[in-house]
Formats: C-alpha cells, structure tokens, sequence
C-alpha cells in the first residue's frame, strides 16, 4: 500500500543512569577478566539503574531530550509507542506514564513488546499511522533495564547488557518521506533461545506466590542468537534498502541494534560496508536492547560521525525471535 503522507524523524534523544559497571568490577563478581570480555564483545563498561531508578524515568528523559531536540511543543504529540521488555508493572503502560509527565494531553499511548528490535517496531507502526493520516506527529520512545532480570553469578550473560532509554520525535512531512522503508520478522519457533520466564500471568498464582528469583534471571544460547543475528541483520537490511528502492551501496551508514562487535563487524562485512560507516557505542553502554539503536544514533549526531543528510539503515534483531530494518534519510539539524 502506497504511503499517502510522508513521515520524517525530527528529533532524537537517550538517558542512561549515572553509575557504570567496568570489566574490572565484572572480574570481582564472576570467573571473567576484562581482556575476555573486550576481545569477544567489544563492552568496556556499561550503565547500571540503582534502586530508586526506573525504566520508566528513564523513558522520561529520553522523551524530554527528543522533543527539546525536535523543538516541539509537547501538546502537539498524537502518539506515544513505548517499546519495552522491562516495564515497571503490567500496567499501566509505561507509555501512559511517559504521556503524564511530559504533556503530552492529547497523545494516544500504548506499549509495544518486540526485545531488542522493539524500536524499529514502534518507527513502523508510527509511519503507518502517520501515513494513514491518522496522526501527525508520534513519540517513539526504547527503554529496558535488564539489569534487574540478570543473574549477576551467570558470567554468560551478566556482561552483555546495559540499562538506557533511547527516544525519536516523527512527524508528518509535506516534503518526501524521509522514513523510506520498513521490514519486520519474527519466528516465534526460536523464543525459547532468549527469554525472561515467569515474570508475566503464566505463573501459576502470579498475585500470591512471589517465584524463587532463580526462576526469574534471563536465559541466553549465546551462540544460537551469535548465528541468527549475522545471518539476519543483513536479510533485513539488504530486504528493507529493496523496499525503499536503493541499493546496499546507496547507505550512508549502519546504525546496528548494539550487542556484540563482532556481530556487527561480520554484518559489516557481509553488507561491504566500511568500518566508518558503522555506528557503534557499544564499548560504553553493552546491550541496552530496545534503547541501543536510538542511543547509538543520538551519539553519533553528537560526535560528527553522521552529518546530515545521510542515509541510515537503522537494524534491529532480539528475544522472539524478533528482527528488522528501517531505511531513515536522516535530514533533521543535530
Ligand atoms: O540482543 C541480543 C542479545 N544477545 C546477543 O546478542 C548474544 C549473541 N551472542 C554473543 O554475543 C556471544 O555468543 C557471547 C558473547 C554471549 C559468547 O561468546 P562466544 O564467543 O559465543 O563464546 P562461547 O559461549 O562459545 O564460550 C566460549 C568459552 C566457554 O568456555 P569453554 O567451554 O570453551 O571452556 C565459556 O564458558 O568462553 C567461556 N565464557 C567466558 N569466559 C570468560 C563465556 N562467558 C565468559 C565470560 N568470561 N564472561
């Protein structure tokens, strides 16, 4: 189906909590050294939520940064998409309590579960809509803090993950859409290779009977999601660049959902892209999940490394199995 009104992003934002975990704290608490975990991951650090901080104050944040960033007035928002695994209740959404503490009086909200790649999820629902005609301008805010679902003795998972927020402003343009193309998958056969059990209704007596906190830590194959990411993250860059019509070579840059460097060295590869068109700010943050591809972007507008205009393939791929691809003509100022 044809776009009829073309969709843009205007604005960026993210938030990570103040205290960061180095290697070198890991290698007090698990049989790992900071060599281990640099040559097989890229990770240096990452940020960690105390007690009182919580996913959704950083949704918050990330939210308050984009639309400052889009210079928009908060009233204006039609839509909020909050894309979160780790939520601070049920409900309400975290997408609702976004909408209450920036005013956003007339915005929709709802949350929406798609792991790591829950981002480029929300862009897509956000550009149907826009292109629907329905809404004009729509919040789209990445969140997770897996840090209170890790199992802080399992050396396996402990050191890849990182709590933040990621956020974008999209809106309406009367000029070409800028959001070219989206592309999304999912094979549910492979859920049981990334998952958090028993922290939803599925437990018997959920309300009563607190389960015992082993139960509760994520589980990871490594391995099995290192062999879907590389093959995956290029289907869907290469699946999406066929839907807005350009070739691989047409990217200006890769803006990889952040979890291994060397996933995103061998997708790199596989693209023919160069090291300089690869966003990667992995090394401070680890995988923050659905908060890693607009992080990674914000720094990048930061640093200079992209300039506008420049073509991005943003690309997710998470628990699920869930993966995609948006192709974003990034024009907005930094
Ligand atoms: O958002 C998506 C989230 N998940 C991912 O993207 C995960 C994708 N997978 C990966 O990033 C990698 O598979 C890992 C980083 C998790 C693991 O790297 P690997 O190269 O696949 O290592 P491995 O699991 O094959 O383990 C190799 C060895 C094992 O020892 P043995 O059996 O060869 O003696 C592990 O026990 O490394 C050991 N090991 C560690 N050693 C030191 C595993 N974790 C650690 C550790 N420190 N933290």
């Amino acid at each position: 189906m044809s776009q009829l009104v073309g969709a843009r992003l205007i604005g960026v934002g993210a938030a990570v909590p103040a205290a960061v975990v180095t290697n070198a704290d890991l290698e007090k608490l698990v049989d790992t050294s900071d060599e281990w975990i640099t040559t097989r991951t890229g990770i240096k650090e990452r940020r960690v939520v105390s007690e009182d901080e919580t996913a959704s104050g950083l949704a918050i944040d990330a939210a308050r940064e984009a639309i400052a960033h889009a210079g928009i007035d908060s009233g204006i928002i039609d839509l909020i998409i909050v894309a979160t695994s780790t939520p601070d209740n049920l409900y309400p959404s975290t997408a609702c309590m976004v909408q209450a503490a920036v005013g956003a009086a007339r915005a929709a909200a709802f949350d929406l579960e798609a792991a790591c790649t829950g981002v480029i999820y929300a862009l897509a629902v956000g550009q149907q809509f826009i292109g629907s005609g329905t809404f004009k301008t729509v919040l789209i805010v990445g969140v997770d803090i897996h840090s209170r679902f890790l199992n802080w003795e399992d050396r396996n998972t402990c050191i890849l993950f990182g709590d933040g927020a990621g956020a974008f402003v999209m809106q309406a343009t009367d000029g070409d859409n800028e959001i070219l193309a989206t592309y999304l998958r999912a094979d549910g056969s492979g859920g049981h290779l990334l998952l958090i059990p028993n922290t939803g209704a599925a437990y018997p007596h959920a309300g009563t009977t607190p389960p015992k906190a082993m139960h509760r830590f994520l589980h990871m194959n490594g391995r099995a999601i290192y062999e879907f990411a590389v093959n995956a993250v290029p289907e869907a860059v290469k699946a999406a660049c066929a839907r807005a019509g350009i070739r691989v070579d047409d990217l200006d840059f890769l803006v990889p959902h952040q979890a291994n460097q060397r996933i995103i060295k061998a997708v790199a590869e596989r693209l023919g892209m160069r090291p300089e068109q690869i966003v990667s700010n992995l090394d401070q943050y680890g995988n923050t999940s659905a908060a890693s591809i607009p992080l990674a972007l914000r720094d990048a507008l930061r640093r200079r490394q992209i300039v506008p205009p420049a073509t991005c393939a943003l690309v997710g791929f998470g628990g699920g199995l869930t993966w995609g691809s948006a192709i974003v003509r990034w024009t907005a100022g930094t």
